[in-house]
């Protein structure tokens, strides 16, 4: 063991002991940000269902985001036409279910957690009576 080996051995060990302690640091903090992120999605998740969306919002929702693929005045596009006469036969309860919980296998989505249950009834019983000028 030469002079020379001394700082270098030490310097060797002080960085095991620092990484020692880095490590638990390292993972207190990967899990504060995990259980952060998920308690805060969570937080969010909760408000979005506690309360209803705006009218004016739900409207604005269904022409351009159910619009989307239903076409923007819901004649059908990917996803079936959406008007008054496609939904006749299906009572507003039903289509509320579908909008929540979507069509599995299809790529119609599910919109629980966006959509209230009584944002999602609004919407079915609006789409039997029609939207409106766009919308005949
Ligand atoms: C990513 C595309 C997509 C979006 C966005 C989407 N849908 Fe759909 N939707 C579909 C498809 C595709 C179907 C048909 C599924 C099947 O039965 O094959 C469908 C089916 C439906 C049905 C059932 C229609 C029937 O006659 O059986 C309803 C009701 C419906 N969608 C409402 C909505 C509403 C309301 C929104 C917006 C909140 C919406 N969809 C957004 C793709 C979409």
């Amino acid at each position: 063991m030469t002079a020379l080996d001394f700082p270098y051995r030490d310097r060797a060990r002080e960085s095991r002991v620092n990484r020692r302690r880095a490590l638990p640091l390292a993972w207190g903090l990967f899990l504060a940000l995990a259980f952060g992120g998920a308690m805060a999605a969570e937080a969010g998740n909760d408000c979005q269902r506690r309360a209803d969306t705006p009218k004016a919002e739900l409207l604005r929702l269904v022409r351009h985001d159910c619009g989307s693929c239903h076409g923007l005045t819901l004649k059908g596009g990917l996803g079936k036409p959406l008007l008054p006469k496609n939904l006749a036969g299906r009572d507003a309860r039903t289509l509320a279910r579908i909008i929540l919980d979507g069509i599995p296998g299809t790529p119609m989505p599910a919109w629980r957690g966006i959509l209230t249950e009584r944002d999602a009834l609004w919407i079915a019983r609006k789409l039997k009576e029609g939207l409106g000028r766009a919308s005949p």
